[in-house]
């Protein structure tokens, strides 16, 4: 599991000029709570599936003392496409936008279930990132002024990520779950960020953690 905290905000929302935040798996609120840091994000939101998660008291209140006046921070409980077409329809407006996209394995980061009964009990629920950017992709007319951030990169696209190097054999089981499903990209993801994002948009990859890529605004 990564998180924004890798990343110090304050020069990329200077350069892309972002004012919006827009987090898929809100989790513990650890990324949120460091987005909201930065007083230049006006509106923030996070789409969390579990209703314990999203509810949680501690969650609520590490916002509130994060989070200053002029600042609006909601936690969506959804499914993160339905949460994200409904934020994108009806809410975010068209400033440049920050999307962290972090949401996957229902039930399995702070609760029990395996891997691979998250993915087989959830359908597109288990591991919604090509669907989050089709979305973020057809809402916002490719997005070309947004910085789309994936975390847990190593989940789609194969490379020498700190995770591979330090937990191997968790990696491989991971991957493993994805594999025998058919659901594992691996040298074809950059082709398909290519067909959502246009071929001349710019990724650039992390390899810390689990990995992340980073889709630059055109
Ligand atoms: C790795 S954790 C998120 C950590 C958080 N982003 C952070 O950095 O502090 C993944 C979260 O995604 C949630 N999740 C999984 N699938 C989801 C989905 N389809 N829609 C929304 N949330 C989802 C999980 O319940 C879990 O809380």
């Amino acid at each position: 599991m990564g998180q924004l905290t890798r990343f110090d905000l304050n020069p990329l929302v200077e350069s892309f000029n972002l004012k919006n935040y827009v987090e898929t798996g809100t989790g513990l609120g650890v990324s949120l709570c460091h987005a909201i840091q930065n007083k230049s994000f006006r509106h923030l939101y996070s789409i969390e599936i579990d209703e314990k998660l999203a509810n949680s008291v501690s969650l609520h209140q590490n916002i509130n003392s994060a989070q200053s006046n002029h600042q609006s921070v909601s936690i969506v409980n959804s499914n993160s496409l339905h949460g994200l077409r409904g934020l994108l329809q009806n809410k975010v407006d068209s400033s440049p936008t920050l999307f962290f996209l972090d949401a996957h394995f229902p039930g399995a980061d702070f609760f029990d279930t395996s891997y691979g009964d998250s993915i087989d009990n959830n359908n597109t629920a288990g591991l919604p990132l090509l669907l989050e950017l089709a979305e973020i992709s057809n809402s916002r007319d490719g997005a070309k002024n947004d910085l789309i951030i994936i975390d847990d990169l190593f989940l789609f696209d194969s490379g020498e990520f700190a995770f591979d190097r330090e937990h191997p054999e968790s990696a491989e089981s991971v991957r493993a779950v994805l594999r025998q499903r058919d659901m594992f990209l691996a040298g074809s993801f950059t082709a398909v960020l290519k067909l959502f994002f246009g071929p001349r948009r710019k990724f650039r990859r992390f390899y810390e953690h689990q990995g992340y890529m980073m889709i630059f605004p055109e």
